[in-house]
């Protein structure tokens, strides 16, 4: 599909946070640019702050002087709706109100040409509903950049009922001239982000609600194991904690308060009090105190006494056994996939918790351990007990991984441990957008990994863990909290039953 020509007019409407990037972005790929604003001098404002922010790439090297200057004069302000006449190209970045959007698009539709594409950058609202009512529904798309625009690759290129095909195909071939890594969503509830993210921050609210560990504890295991940039916790101190709480409850209302969605209280309490992150001072973290973070836990230096059987394949947590093998001698026996160490037997989750699967194999001294990224380079290693499970064979358990120099972290016992049980509803969620023709498991990928920077994409991550273990801990996982929230998706079983991966 062909992009627009460099010399095509785009015209931004809102000139705020993520109008003035967008608006930056298109110049800087060399096309005239009107901007314009209800509010007077927000465009003025949007301008200056593009241009404080281009000063700083000159400081810094990485643009020049002329080029900011050329840039900055493709911007043009736009003092009315029919100044954007000549666009070929008409983004949307205003209020994110259903009625006031479908306002200004049937003002567009009348001052501009026929053939004009009219995209809009809204995060929640459907593309579907903005076009509802136009005489050309078919020019209206998303065109979902995310913040800051100049600097995040990703735009999700969303279809409505009427989109046509060409239209997105346009705007899609535009952002990849643009730098941009677009990726093509119908229109439904959270798009592709905002809907896969969902579980990062409501299965680790949900485990917080639990006690199965701190905040603190949770961030870290998923920067150490998970290879997350930030854990769920300090993103949600970032992005505010009323913001993601109103993201989580129009996604759960859109979907017909499905309880996969459901938002927690422990959100609803933070907000009640007036913590939300960052930008009031505390959150989940505080801000406004010198108050360090409380630590995360680490088991002091246990001696491993005895010797170290790998029975069976360890599957994901394979790297473990070779490692067992080459730094203590550990020897291979058959088995389902088990550590044999003094006084321990250790397992990677299955979703169970440790307490159960201990009652149903009748083995006393057990321990589970978590998913990680990695096992290679991650420095810690988590893991539950079973409450039946004594001292000794937890410390023997502590030891083996200590033995391999990595951190351990005991967590308390609850279904799928933190990193499993992240993985298993992120992919399932994944699985169950691709599934209802949301998107491919490509761009499903690709969103991910370039709209929220995740360390692997959920379906090629949950391809090398393995499927049949994803819906096995899913199934486990609703057995011990509730089956609704974690039934797997259709393509994960049938994907299971063919014994291929999401990419494969
Ligand atoms: P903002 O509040 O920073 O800017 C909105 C601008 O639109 C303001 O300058 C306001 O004066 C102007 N405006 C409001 N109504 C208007 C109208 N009828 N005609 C012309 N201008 C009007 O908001 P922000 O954050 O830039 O968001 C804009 C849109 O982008 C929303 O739809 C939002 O959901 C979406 N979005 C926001 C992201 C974010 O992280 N802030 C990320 C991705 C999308």
């Amino acid at each position: 599909m062909k992009a627009l020509a460099v010399s095509d007019t785009v015209a931004v409407i809102g000139a705020g946070t993520m109008g003035a990037g967008i608006a930056q972005v298109a110049a800087a790929a060399g096309h005239p640019v009107l901007l314009h604003d209800a509010e007077s001098g927000a465009v003025k404002r949007g301008i200056e702050r593009t241009a404080a922010g281009l000063r700083k790439l000159v400081e810094r090297g990485r643009t020049t002087a002329g080029e900011v200057d050329a840039l900055l004069a493709r911007i043009r302000p736009a003092a009315d709706l029919a100044a954007l006449a000549p666009a070929r190209l008409v983004i949307e970045a205003i209020v994110e109100r259903l009625d006031v959007k479908q306002s200004v698009f049937r003002e567009l539709e009348r001052v501009c040409a026929e053939r004009t594409i009219l995209a809009s950058n809204t995060s929640s609202i459907s593309v579907t509903a903005i076009a509802a009512g136009l005489a050309r529904p078919g020019n209206v798309v998303g065109m979902h950049f995310f913040n800051p625009a100049p600097i995040m690759k990703l735009v999700e290129i969303i279809s409505g009922i009427a989109t046509d095909p060409a239209v997105a195909g346009c705007v899609h071939a535009t952002s990849q001239a643009w730098g941009k890594q677009p990726v093509y969503a119908r229109s439904t509830p959270g798009f592709i982000v905002n809907r896969i993210a969902r579980p990062f921050y409501g299965e680790s609210l949900r485990m917080l609600a639990e006690g199965t560990a701190g905040a603190t504890t949770i961030d870290t295991v998923l920067r150490d194991c998970g290879g997350f940039r930030m854990g769920p916790f300090e993103l949600m101190d970032l992005i505010g904690i009323d913001v993601n709480f109103m993201v989580t409850k129009s996604v759960y209302e859109a979907y017909f308060q499905d309880p996969k969605y459901r938002p927690s209280l422990i959100q609803q309490e933070m907000v009640n009090a007036g913590y939300f992150g960052r930008k009031s001072g505390r959150g989940f973290y505080r801000y406004d105190a010198q108050e360090p973070a409380p630590a995360i836990p680490i088991v002091a230096p246990q001696a491993l006494a005895g010797s170290v059987t790998v029975h069976g394949s360890l599957g994901p947590a394979e790297p473990l056994a070779t490692a067992l093998e080459s730094r203590i001698g550990a020897t291979r026996n058959g088995g389902d996939g088990f550590i044999h160490a003094p006084g321990v037997v250790v397992a990677l989750t299955d979703g169970r918790t440790a307490t159960r699967r201990s009652a149903d194999e009748s083995i006393a001294d057990l321990v589970l351990f978590d998913l990680a990224l990695d096992y290679g380079t991650t420095p810690r290693i988590v893991l539950a007990a079973a409450d039946q499970a004594s001292q000794a064979a937890r410390d023997s358990a502590a030891a083996l991984f200590q033995a391999l120099g990595k951190q351990v972290t005991y967590v308390d016992d609850t279904a799928g441990m933190i990193l499993m049980r992240i993985l298993a509803t992120l992919a399932n969620e994944a699985a169950d957008a691709v599934g209802q023709g949301v998107c491919t498991p490509a761009d499903a990928d690709t969103a991910m990994l370039f709209g929220v920077n995740y360390p692997r994409g959920p379906m090629d991550w949950a391809d090398s863990v393995g499927l049949a273990r994803l819906d096995e801990v899913l199934a486990n996982l609703g057995a011990a909290l509730g089956t609704d929230r974690y039934r797997a998706s259709a393509l994960l079983r049938r994907r299971v039953a063919a014994q291929r991966g999401f990419l494969a």
